[in-house]
């Protein structure tokens, strides 16, 4: 990196990741404070960042708070616990590592560290296409670890489908035990240039689509290959067909689409808005959570953008979630402290949430249900 380059956003030099957590976290927003003086600034711009006026962004945060928590006293927490089960995983929480591209530019060992973090308190890990360590580098950290979470692999459809199938036989040799097939970020603006040393390292040989506008191009985005092959519901028939391994659809899937994804074969859904980073101005994956439980309610059902705090957990999973993935603070946890603050982040999810359900009188995730909801001037229901 260039020399300018190698400074933070506050324009100090970059601070290396620590080897022990600051005595001052105690919670996501603490590490979100700290990681500004890890990240270089053109990278935290890039992690930090929304699409245009950044609504949907700010929309994620907001949706939660406009939930109140009603406290049931005096309930019997006797045998309490946070598992759950997930296709087929015994889940020791409901907390996952949602797939984020390029974890280098947080970190020198970007996903290997952001992994082992996860799999060291049990938490689910999403590999994204766009890593910047290979694909079977992240397996085999993540197998260093025994009893870790699930761990899954986020899949971008490439410019030819041979080029995404062979994507997909080399996460299923690598002992991936889910794919998450994104839908909703193939058409997105972003300026943003990796720096020397970050790279996809899954995709060597793979020239991307890009959208470029220029005044004078006649065509911009429609009519470009890079719309023709956005996602369609005939590639996802073509991807059910291909593997055997659990499918989830990730993205903005309203009842109907969420329906037909279930009809088509798709085994689970995660709930996304891209944490704000494709359309302005949608509402919070969140707002779709009861209207597709209501329509699917055996379908696991994830839901991510704006996930901060336990209580958010516990909101998400009222609404009908069975599980929430994190974006962005564990990148701020990675750059802050590298594996350790991305356990440590996990963990002071996981205690806030285990908290909150003590106040709220379930012992269990399945005792938290719609009746912990109440709205800022309507009288709870419990
Ligand atoms: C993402 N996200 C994402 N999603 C995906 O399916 N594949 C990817 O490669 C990426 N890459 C990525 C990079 C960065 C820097 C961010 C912030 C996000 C989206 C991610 O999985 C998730 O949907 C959101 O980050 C959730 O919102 P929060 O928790 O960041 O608010």
């Amino acid at each position: 990196m260039t020399a300018a380059a190698s400074a933070n956003a506050l324009g100090q030099p970059l601070r290396p990741p620590h080897a022990r957590i600051p005595p001052d976290v105690a919670c996501a927003a603490d590490y979100e404070r700290h990681a500004i003086h890890h990240i270089e600034a053109m990278a935290w711009h890039h992690i930090q960042g929304g699409t245009d006026q950044g609504l949907t962004l700010a929309g994620n945060r907001a949706a939660f708070d406009q939930w109140h928590l009603s406290p049931r006293p005096l309930a019997d927490l006797r045998g309490g616990h946070t598992r759950r089960s997930l296709l087929g995983h015994a889940l020791a929480h409901p907390l996952m590592a949602a797939p984020v591209a390029y974890q280098r530019l947080a970190h020198p060992a970007g996903e290997l560290a952001c992994v082992q973090g996860a799999m060291a308190v049990q938490a689910g890990f999403i590999a994204s296409t766009l890593s910047s360590h290979p694909l079977e580098a992240i397996a085999d950290a993540a197998s260093g670890i025994a009893d870790g979470g699930p761990l899954w692999f986020q899949l971008y459809s490439q410019p030819e489908r041979a080029q995404t199938l062979a994507l997909l036989r080399r996460a299923e040799s690598a002992g991936y035990s889910a794919i998450v097939w994104t839908i909703d970020a193939s058409i997105k603006r972003s300026g943003f240039a990796l720096p020397p040393g970050v790279e996809a390292a899954n995709l060597h040989g793979i020239v991307p689509l890009r959208q470029t506008s220029h005044a004078g191009q006649s065509r911009i985005v429609l009519g470009t290959p890079l719309a023709d092959a956005a996602p369609t519901w005939d590639e996802l028939d073509w991807l059910r067909a291909q593997t055997r391994l659990p499918l989830l659809v990730k993205g903005w899937l309203p009842p109907p689409q969420a329906r037909m994804a279930v009809e088509r074969g798709v085994d689970g859904l995660v709930l996304s808005n891209h944490g704000g980073r494709v359309l302005d101005g949608m509402p919070s994956p969140l707002m779709l959570l009861s209207g597709v439980r209501e329509a699917l309610p055996s379908t696991p059902l994830l839901v991510d953008g704006g996930v901060r705090w336990g209580t958010d957990v516990v909101k998400a999973l009222a609404l009908g979630a069975d599980a929430v993935m994190i974006g962005r603070p564990l990148l701020h946890a990675l750059a802050v402290a590298g594996a350790l603050g991305v356990a440590h982040l996990l963990h002071l999810m996981r205690t806030e949430l285990e908290l909150a359900m003590a106040q709220l009188g379930c012992a269990t995730l399945d005792q938290v249900g719609p009746d912990v909801l109440s709205r800022p001037g309507v009288w709870p229901t419990r």
